[in-house]
């Protein structure tokens, strides 16, 4: 069987980690041959591919990024986009295809199953809001790096008495902000699926700063005020119709300031939290994704997705798991509440 392999949307740590488990298990263990798409699904679209063999997975384990590329590339939104597909994989002898992605790629995934394409899809994303699974792989290493940041800050916030504001990413699910904000000891930690109180907000601020200690505010770029919307960096949208978020960390130091007179800056984390090396966590996590999304090929469980499930690695219909995304538990977000102000 030739395999054809895809990494679709926003990078994650832990990508090559994927995309090596499912070759040096395939080729020995299964006799697979593959092919590597570049960009997304721009690489089935046309045609774009790369060599997949085990001398090209060599050494990529602890690699960020994806050595196959990756694109926000809707094939739904172009004319003839899954025809043109079908012909790419017919015209290059692909019998089946790994798409490794977030929603996005697998609600491409998911359509394409239904149209009678053999694929089977692996979740990655940062943000940790795939429905079908526990974690992703990303999650853990973005955790890491905001909580690294949120330390550092901890400590140049209290020598300035500054109350300081960190935007992490998470457009509807406020994972990273969740759990960065915990295990750094924020004092308040924003989210979107829990719209906020500025005046609420600012008390926390003041009180912090009554206990002589410098506030941190963890806000993820997705999170809206009572009386307001989200703050938008761009209103264009991409081929799945997301507009680009940010800002809000800067309209919460402006409001900080002018409600409390208390100084306050933002740092916003960015496309640092998608890059560099996975964690050793998400290395493990890839790699048994890798390992089963082969299994699962070899034993035809088209239109189905890897998942974690507490410790176990399992398989779920590509459908389920893209229905609807996962956001944060109130119960969960009470937890972090406590420790607020
Ligand atoms: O979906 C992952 C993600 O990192 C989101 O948290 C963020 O909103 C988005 O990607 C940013 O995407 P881009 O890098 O395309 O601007």
């Amino acid at each position: 069987m030739r395999v054809g392999v895809l990494t679709g949307g926003g990078d994650c740590p832990g990508l090559n980690a994927v995309i090596r488990a499912i070759v040096r298990k395939g080729v020995p263990e299964y006799g697979f041959s593959f092919l590597g798409f570049r960009d997304g699904w721009r690489g089935p679209l046309e045609a774009l591919t790369k060599p997949l063999d085990i001398p090209a997975v060599r050494g990529i384990l602890p690699r960020g990024g994806t050595i196959l590329g990756s694109s926000r590339t809707n094939p739904f939104a172009i004319e003839d986009g899954v025809q043109r597909i079908r012909r790419t994989l017919q015209n290059l002898g692909v019998d089946a295809l790994i798409a490794i992605g977030g929603e996005d790629t697998l609600g491409v995934a998911t359509k394409l199953h239904e149209a009678g394409v053999n694929i089977v899809g692996v979740p990655k994303t940062i943000d940790n809001d795939l429905a079908g699974t526990d974690y992703t792989f990303g999650f853990d290493t973005a955790v890491n790096i905001a909580v690294d940041a949120i330390d550092r800050l901890h400590t140049t916030a209290e020598s300035h008495h500054r109350a300081l504001i960190v935007e992490v990413m998470g457009r509807h699910a406020g994972w990273i902000a969740l759990h960065a904000g915990m295990a750094g000891g924020a004092s308040a930690i924003l989210i979107p699926e829990v719209r906020f109180d500025i005046d609420q907000v600012c008390k926390w601020v003041e009180s912090r700063f009554q206990l002589e200690y410098a506030p941190i505010i963890v806000v993820a770029e997705g999170a809206i005020p009572k009386e307001g919307e989200a703050v938008l960096h761009s209103s264009a949208k991409d081929a799945f119709g997301h507009v680009r978020l940010g800002g809000i960390g800067d309209w919460l130091a402006h409001q900080i300031e002018e409600r409390t007179g208390q100084e306050a800056r933002t740092t916003v984390l960015g496309h640092v939290q998608r890059g560099g090396t996975p964690s050793a966590r998400d290395r493990w996590l890839a790699t048994r994704f890798g390992l089963h999304a082969i299994d699962a090929i070899a034993e035809g469980k088209w239109g189905q997705m890897i998942a974690l499930r507490g410790a176990d690695i399992v398989t779920v219909p590509l459908s389920e798991a893209t229905q609807q995304i996962k956001v944060v538990d109130p119960a969960l977000y009470a937890e972090a509440e406590v420790f607020f102000g």
